[in-house]
């Protein structure tokens, strides 16, 4: 098995060299190079994220040789497919795009994703699928480029997209990773829990955004700890990472940085947008919906802390807040039976 995985991450290498040297050499690359450019990637972070291309109606099997061994493996890998129309023969799984490839790590390539070109595509991204060397809940983009460029790691910004990394390291912030379009799994925040204390959450100024977020909150509420600092970065509306990092100085990006909200303002004033705070009703619905997921929070001192916050904000004794939270314990556990 080990041979095996070896000879992935060695193809997965030589599938990027053939990505990068395409972006400088292939009949189609001034498309490709124009929209790297338009997209205001410098020369010097194009080679830092070995960016390539993948060129229209590519093959990769003659960029290989023909290599049985490599064309099996590059099956296993999903970047050739089988063409359903002509046995033995394959198409590639990357066309028209530009890459950007995933590293472990340890720096080896895994797995790419792929942006097309043209605006009118149907899908604008897509990965590469679940292999033997990559399994998308596990891996964050960007991490081992923020093991190498970064100084210290007092903070980890999570973005949603390949080019908020690439944008922010070129704006200097390179304390930065990216899911891989997927949400922020228990595994991705153990992985980044050992290298810093401290997550923000910084994910697009538009309603996925928005529920990215909340998504990221309900997902980190039961592995919060001592120590552990969680904030969300919110960006005006309409703005990534990218957009916004581009419009205004890096300087105004790390004031942003520095301002981000606590995770449990965000929780109170989330949930404060969901209900009429003016009615009883509401209010009832706010103290319900707060309680309900403070009993996710498996760190007690934070919990405490919490009930504390949420008694005053509906002006009641922690006492009261704190049997209101065990009769909820016993009402769900009568409804399961
Ligand atoms: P740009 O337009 O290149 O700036 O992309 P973006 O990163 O701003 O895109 P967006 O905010 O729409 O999406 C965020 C991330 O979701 C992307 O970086 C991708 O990882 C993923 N994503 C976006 N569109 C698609 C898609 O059509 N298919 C898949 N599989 N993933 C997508
Ligand atoms: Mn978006
Ligand atoms: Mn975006
Ligand atoms: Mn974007
Ligand atoms: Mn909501």
């Amino acid at each position: 098995i080990d041979t095996r995985l070896t000879r992935y991450l060695d193809l997965m290498q030589r599938v990027g060299q053939f990505y990068i040297q395409q972006l400088k050499q292939s009949l189609a690359k001034n498309k490709a190079v124009g929209y790297v450019k338009y997209r205001g990637i410098s020369s010097q972070i194009a080679k830092r994220f070995e960016l390539g291309f993948a060129p229209p109606n590519s093959n990769l099997l003659f960029g290989f040789k023909q290599d049985s061994q490599d064309i099996a493996d590059l099956k296993v890998m999903g970047l050739l497919c089988d063409d359903q129309y002509r046995s033995g023969k394959y198409y590639d799984l990357f066309k028209d795009r530009i890459m950007f490839p995933i590293h472990n790590n340890k720096g080896n390539i895994i797995a790419f994703g792929g942006r097309s070109c043209n605006n009118n595509f149907k899908a604008k991204y897509f990965n590469s699928p679940e292999t033997p060397i990559f399994s998308k809940s596990k891996e964050l983009y960007g991490l081992y480029h923020m093991r190498k460029y970064s100084r210290s790691i007092d903070y980890i910004l999570v973005v949603e997209g390949y080019m908020d990394v690439v944008s922010l390291h070129q704006a200097g912030i390179s304390q930065v990773v990216a899911t891989l379009g997927t949400v922020t799994t228990v595994e991705h925040l153990n992985i980044l829990f050992r290298t810093t204390n401290t997550i923000i959450f910084c994910f697009d100024g538009d309603k996925a955004g928005e529920k990215a977020a909340w998504r990221a909150l309900n997902i980190t509420l039961p592995v919060i700890k001592a120590g552990i600092t969680i904030k969300f970065l919110f960006l005006p509306d309409k703005e990534d990472p990218d957009t916004l990092v581009k419009k205004e100085s890096s300087q105004a990006f790390v004031k942003r940085i520095e301002n981000a909200q606590f995770l449990s303002k965000f929780l109170f004033s989330h949930i404060k947008t969901e209900v009429d705070f003016n009615t009883i009703e509401g209010k009832t619905l706010f103290l319900e919906r707060v309680s309900m997921l403070l009993r996710k929070i498996n760190y007690k001192t934070y919990q405490h802390q919490l009930l504390e916050g949420l008694a005053g904000e509906v002006n009641q004794s922690i006492e009261q807040i704190e049997s209101i939270l065990e009769r909820q314990d016993i009402s769900t556990q009568s409804n399961t039976f």
